[in-house]
């Protein structure tokens, strides 16, 4: 990326879409130096997809049933995200595990957002698994996708307080606002060049370049008011 081009985003969504808003609105309004290339959404009727219809991107519905594979289905995705000349592809609520093709095709250029504080609690209902541990922080986390569920390099995480009384919804709220910010400053290291993938002895971790100013990898979460 120079220092005038804005990195080329692809944004795969499934569901309500509000990560994808967070990201289209950053873009927008110039707060993030990246553009929303092309929007996938898999599953029809999705509000992602309103979203990236009403913000004026290129929005496309691509349903996965009907492809053989998994692969096959992501070979005909990353068709659409060449030609669409993204640069790095965000998962934003995206509830399907992407191949090596994907992978393959975008190198520790896929990132995703998870609703808890990896390693703990991936897969699905990753709030319900924290409050049945009874955990006191949970939060979420941006990774770079690899072949595991929730496994690849961390690059960004936000810690977020359980509190008493919590249902699923409320800690799915609560948790929900702090990966809008993360996400966007993860993808802000990406456009700025400063994400880069170490591998040692089998294991991948994220080496975030050094700015001025403070390390950026952990987001302090502000004291959270009670609003009883
Ligand atoms: C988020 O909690 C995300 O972490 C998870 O699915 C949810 C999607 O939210 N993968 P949205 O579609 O971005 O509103």
């Amino acid at each position: 990326m120079t220092s005038t081009s804005r990195l080329r985003l692809g944004v795969l969504a499934s569901g309500s879409g509000t990560n994808l808003q967070a990201l289209l609105d950053a873009c927008a309004s110039g707060a993030l130096p990246a553009e929303v290339a092309a929007v996938i959404v898999n599953v029809p009727g999705a509000r992602a997809l309103e979203r990236a219809r009403a913000a004026g991107v290129p929005a496309l519905l691509e349903p996965h049933q009907g492809f053989g594979t998994r692969q096959a289905y992501d070979a005909h995705l990353v068709e659409i995200l060449r030609r669409h000349r993204v640069e790095l592809v965000c998962l934003a609520g995206y509830m399907r595990i992407v191949s090596t093709v994907m992978l393959e095709a975008f190198p520790d250029k896929v990132l995703n957002i998870h609703p808890s504080l990896l390693p703990s609690f991936p897969g699905l209902h990753a709030q319900r698994q924290a409050l049945e541990a009874g955990v006191r922080v949970s939060g979420c986390t941006v990774h770079v996708v690899d072949q595991g569920c929730d496994t690849g390099p961390i690059v960004m995480q936000a810690a977020v307080p359980v509190l008493e009384g919590d249902d699923e919804a409320s800690l799915t709220a609560r948790i929900l606002v702090h990966e809008h910010r993360c996400y966007l400053r993860a993808v802000r290291l990406c456009a700025e060049g400063r994400i880069e993938i170490v591998r040692e002895g089998g294991t991948a971790r994220v080496r975030v370049r050094a700015n001025a100013g403070p390390p950026e990898a952990f987001v302090a979460s502000p004291p959270y008011q009670d609003p009883r």
